[in-house]
């Protein structure tokens, strides 16, 4: 079988040279495509392959419809909002996702963005400390969890919402289950948002929820942009000059956003939630492994599609 490695942004050296092991001892061969500029390279380069392994790569229904061989797309992270389901359920193609690999890595982010913010931005000036400070998490998942215990260590006070985790889950670990979404934004000084983007997570965070943050409240997202209202947030910042918001996935809006609101936001210049070597090996091998398993045995554990 033929399986494509396609990443605009590139796996780790190492990573890219585990994956290739892996499949060559399966007698699997591999091909590589990164840093690719156009739609184009990777419509010619899914042409005969029979498996895709891809980061945030936009595999649209084009992009399968050029895939003739296709049997399996694995989205090396956790996200797949970029993999048209739907197309590859009509072709019978097997699309999963490696849940977990890259966790750490964006968790790690998360809590270095709450000092950055509270430390000025790393530039002259009193800051604050995160021990003491409540952080309220907005999804209980593998990053939310992992987000939770670090801050925990760090002397935090832990709020969780997530209406598919029981309370009982979370007060295990040392958090507080909020008992609304308002609640726990009315309470933490910190946010730190986990959630997919979905139909009904789009567009989800906006002004009643910003607004309800206490005063100095800080946004952090290494979720998605598109979970973010943003005519909504601009108005958050502007009638609260008091709120902050970090983000790891740029706003549409955000050249706009560091204009009006300097040092009020940030935003890293490419996600950089899941770029560690530790979490492109993980991700990586995983998928690797998924697709070679696939192939040998039928197992989609890992499928998300119907
Ligand atoms: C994910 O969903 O796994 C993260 O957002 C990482 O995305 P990336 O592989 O494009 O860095």
């Amino acid at each position: 079988m033929i399986i494509l490695i396609a990443t605009e942004k590139p796996f780790a050296a190492a990573a890219v040279s585990g994956m290739k092991e892996i499949a060559a001892k399966a007698g699997h061969e591999v091909r590589l495509l990164e840093k690719y500029g156009s739609k184009d390279e990777l419509l010619a380069a899914v042409a005969d392959v029979d498996a895709l392994i891809v980061r945030s790569d936009k595999v649209t229904a084009e992009v399968i419809a050029a895939a003739k061989e296709l049997k399996i797309v694995v989205r090396a992270g956790a996200g797949y909002d970029n993999i048209d389901l739907e197309a590859c359920t009509a072709r019978n193609i097997v699309a999963m996702n490696t849940p977990g690999q890259n966790a750490n890595a964006v968790a790690e982010l998360a809590i270095a963005m709450m000092i950055f913010m509270s430390r000025n931005q790393f530039t002259p000036g009193t800051g604050s400390e995160i021990k003491g400070k409540k952080l309220g998490i907005q999804a209980y998942g593998n990053v939310g969890k992992l987000v939770a215990a670090k801050a925990i260590g760090m002397g935090m006070e832990v709020m969780a919402f997530d209406p598919y985790v029981p309370a009982e889950t979370m007060e295990n670990d040392g958090v507080v289950p909020a008992s609304s979404l308002k609640q726990m934004y009315r309470e933490c000084n910190f946010i730190s948002l986990h959630i997919p983007a979905t139909p009904q997570t789009k567009g989800s965070i906006g002004y009643d929820l910003i607004t309800q943050m206490p005063v100095g409240g800080c946004l952090l997202n290494t979720a998605r942009k598109e979970v973010i209202n943003e005519a909504e947030l601009d108005k958050a910042l502007t009638d609260r000059p008091d709120i902050r918001y970090i983000t790891d996935i740029a706003a549409d809006m955000q050249s706009e956003l560091n204009e009006k609101y300097g040092k009020r936001v940030f935003a890293t210049p490419k996600k950089m939630g899941a770029e560690t070597a530790e979490a492109n090996i993980n991700a990586g091998l995983a998928a690797a492994s998924q697709i070679v398993d696939f192939f040998a045995t039928g197992n989609t554990k890992f499928k998300v599609n119907k």
